[in-house]
């Protein structure tokens, strides 16, 4: 209740949300406990490896990609186990309990800011695959992803989802927070960063940047069948990949996964002032990155 005030007094309105250290989370959707035990309890191992993104970051895709890397380019696992089952989400209730059960190196994705990341991770050789997308084409995706859903409250058009957006009043909080906070991993042995961008550019050469950071090394025939069985259309088409399955996401609504798969689609929706004004946070918020950093213009 003290949290619900809490929202209100925002001037938002968020009642879909509950608040954890400042980052807002689905109340339908997540649970308090979990957050908080992802961070406190849960036990990461050396040889597990951890998709991490923003939402909408293209998460999904780089998931099939690893899976796909894993069996080296056989689509059997990726056609026949969902991939909320085959990479469970460390901060969702289900995927948590499969992952604490499970034996052996573990495949997990997760949303998670860094401060809410499991603290065993950093005392550990576990690796993470960051995902970055340019932050405009993000916004983009999750409007029309999340608008007609309960899991955020509707902000019945996209200027009103700027506006959060820009404040982090969204799910998971502010990109700026969460890719800041995340890119202090740079450099490290075992972050891998990668974007969006790069991977609808040279996916190819994005495959084989995972198979070395991942220790995997495979025949050119079958990085073909990884291209193949992870472009937009297959995993469009593939049951297990495109949330047509998800209980919760049949429950809330119908949630479309793949909607576009481009890059640059938010030339289409933002006005000219929202682009300026989006230009002018980014450049304060994200000063002080190298130029080149983040390949979108
Ligand atoms: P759009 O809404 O812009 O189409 P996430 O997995 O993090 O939720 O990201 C979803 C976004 O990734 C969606 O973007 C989706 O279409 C895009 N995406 C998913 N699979 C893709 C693929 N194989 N190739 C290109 N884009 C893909």
């Amino acid at each position: 209740m003290l949290e619900f005030s809490q929202h209100q007094d925002r001037g938002f309105g968020m009642s879909a949300y509950f608040w954890f250290e400042g980052i807002p989370f689905a109340a339908i959707a997540h649970k308090r406990e979990i957050i908080e035990g992802s961070r406190d309890k849960f036990v990461i191992r050396d040889e597990d490896t951890v998709i991490v993104s923003y939402p909408k970051s293209g998460t999904n895709w780089l998931t099939e990609t690893v899976c796909l890397i894993q069996t080296k380019g056989n689509p059997k696992w990726i056609q026949s186990v969902p991939f909320w089952e085959r990479s469970p989400w460390i901060e969702f209730q289900d995927g948590y309990l499969t992952l604490i059960n499970k034996e052996g190196p573990r495949l997990m994705t997760s949303h998670l800011p860094f401060h809410l990341f499991p603290k065993s991770f950093f005392r550990s050789k576990a690796k993470v695959i960051y995902i970055i997308r340019n932050p405009r084409d993000a916004l983009v995706s999750a409007y029309f992803f999340f608008h007609n859903t309960k899991l955020i409250d509707n902000p019945e058009s996209l200027g009103t989802y700027f506006e959060w957006f820009l404040k982090g009043n969204v799910l998971y909080g502010s990109w700026f927070e969460h890719t800041r906070d995340w890119l202090s991993m740079r450099g490290n042995d075992n972050f891998l960063l990668l974007s969006y961008e790069d991977m609808k550019k040279n996916t190819r050469g994005t495959i084989e940047k995972i198979c070395d950071f991942l220790g995997k090394k495979l025949e050119p025939d079958e990085l073909d069948l990884v291209l193949k069985y992870s472009s937009f259309e297959a995993m469009k088409e593939n049951r297990m990949s495109n949330l047509n399955l998800h209980p919760e996401a049949v429950n809330i609504n119908c949630l479309v996964l793949m909607r576009k798969g481009v890059a640059g689609d938010w030339k289409n929706h933002f006005t000219v002032a929202q682009a300026e004004t989006f230009d002018k946070v980014f450049q304060e918020k994200m000063a002080g990155f190298p130029p080149g950093l983040f390949p979108w213009k």
